[in-house]
């Protein structure tokens, strides 16, 4: 029986944008627009030889794959993605349904707001619209979880420094956990670059969403752009990059996430197996990425990549330049866990001497409290996207120096807010009429992750927050 997972895209960066380049690379793959969520169905659309019309093309007949986790099947046979379109500003989804792939997504499940102004980069504004709103969002939500057999949870994609994404998506947050307490959350969230932020409120937005990323997900995917920028710099040579290229990257991750739940194979092909792996104490849930080779089947412009080894990308995965996560380096940040997915033509044996030379070379530290291993998951390719590399990694990793990551949202929130800054907006809306408490709130449960995650780094972590014993 398919684990079912129904995805909540939200706002602009939620769902989509401009023609790409590399439609003269792939036309199949990429065509039409595409922000992060458009981009990402076209790729699994690809890997399981649906076409943009939603149907299997005649070729596709290698079967061994499981789309029922992520498509459903309509009367007449076309796939449609489990997929919910919510965008407060209507410009972005009528870029969707005048591309294309118009006919992938089931049409009662795009939800765009009538007055259309979107929320203004302002988390109130998003948040008071999800109240407003949150009706007719969950009618969609409550048709996909009742047409799944056995429904395993919700992804939601987002950035959390505009208004949408980030405070319509905090109150969605805190109501799947409340309506759907058994069945697991996990977000993808874009995180702004710190360097050049282009919302300037975007420390309220953030901390605001942080809390509710915290309190209410069981697992969340930091895509963090500053750290995609510079991988783009890096991988593709381009200095600024367009959200194209940075979406290009985070669709390549996004698919390799999910590649074990949609090619399964004997472990780890369910979002609780992953999650379970990945997480072992519940706040401490926030994950970084890295992957390895970016080609340019994936990726235009990405440099080429001489030999694929398994040891070789292992060993890349783990080079902080290749974490999608801009973190401050530090002498006691260590891995609380590391699951890598590999594919490609890969031997078992050369998994396990991989292993052995990082351990060797102690390539990476983990915590003291728990065990100190890399755990990889070997899955298979789909048969319809060639590639030109022979194995390509993920790894998805539990680190502690995100905590740096938080800390520096931490600081620019302070600095504006000691200056009072740009409040009036905030004020305008039900939650801040009657004061400021609720920021005090958000930071004081950012102030309190980045405990958790420095408490993780020793031995005695195992403790933490048990209530204190009575000395004699
Ligand atoms: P409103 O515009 O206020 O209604 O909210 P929204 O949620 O639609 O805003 P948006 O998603 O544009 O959020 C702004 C943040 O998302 C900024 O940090 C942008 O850098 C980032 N962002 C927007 N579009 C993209 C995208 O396609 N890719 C990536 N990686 N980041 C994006």
């Amino acid at each position: 029986m398919p684990r079912e997972i129904v995805t909540v895209q939200l706002g602009q960066c939620g769902n989509q944008g401009e023609p790409s380049d590399l439609l003269k690379i792939q036309p199949f793959l990429f065509s039409g627009s595409q922000k992060v969520g458009a981009v990402y169905w076209q790729r699994l659309c690809a890997e399981h030889g649906i076409n943009k019309e939603g149907i299997l093309e005649e070729w596709a007949t290698e079967g061994g794959d499981r789309k029922d986790v992520f498509f459903y099947q309509a009367d007449d046979e076309h796939y449609i993605p489990r997929a919910i379109l919510v965008d407060l500003e209507p410009r972005v989804i009528n870029n969707i349904l005048s591309s294309p792939w118009a006919n992938l997504y089931n049409p009662e499940n795009i939800f765009m707001s009538k007055d259309g102004g979107g929320a203004g980069n302002n988390w109130a504004n998003g948040y008071a619209s999800g109240e407003r709103l949150y009706e007719e969002v969950m009618e969609m939500i409550d048709r996909e979880a009742e047409g799944s057999d056995s429904l395993e949870g919700f992804m939601l994609m987002h950035s959390i420094a505009g208004g949408t994404g980030s405070g319509f998506g905090s109150f969605l947050l805190e109501r799947l956990n409340d309506k759907f307490p058994k069945k697991l959350i996990q977000t993808y969230s874009v995180f702004p670059n710190a360097n050049e932020g282009d919302v300037v409120v975007q420390p309220y937005n953030s901390l605001l969403t942080l809390k509710r990323l915290t309190n209410h997900a069981d697992s969340v995917v930091v895509l963090d752009n500053g750290a995609l920028a510079r991988i783009s710099a890096d991988r593709l040579h381009v200095q600024t990059p367009t959200f194209d290229q940075t979406n290009q990257l985070v669709s390549t991750v996004m698919a390799a996430s999910t590649q074990t739940l949609r090619y399964p194979g004997y472990m780890n092909n369910d979002l609780v197996g992953i999650i379970a792996s990945l997480i072992p104490t519940p706040r401490c849930h926030f994950l970084m990425t890295s992957y390895t080779p970016f080609t340019s089947d994936q990726i235009d412009k990405a440099k080429p990549i001489r030999r694929t080894t398994v040891l070789d990308v292992m060993r890349r995965l783990l080079q902080p330049k290749n974490r999608m996560v801009s973190t401050t380096p530090s002498k006691t940040a260590c891995y609380i866990s590391i699951l890598n997915i590999i594919q490609g033509d890969v031997d078992p044996t050369d998994v396990h001497q991989s292993l052995l030379r990082i351990r060797e070379r102690q390539l990476a530290n983990f915590i003291p409290w728990g065990p100190a291993s890399i755990q990889v998951a070997l899955t298979r390719r789909s048969p319809y996207v060639t590639t030109n590399h022979r194995v390509s990694g993920l790894m998805l990793a539990n680190h502690t120096s995100i905590a740096s990551l938080f800390k520096r949202m931490l600081d620019q929130f302070d600095r504006l807010r000691k200056r009072n800054a740009f409040l009036e907006q905030y004020k305008k809306e039900k939650m801040f009429e009657n004061g400021l408490e609720e920021f005090d709130d958000a930071r004081a449960t950012a102030e309190e992750l980045l405990k958790e995650y420095k408490a993780c780094e020793s031995a005695d972590y195992i403790t933490y927050g048990a209530p204190e014993t009575e000395q004699a």
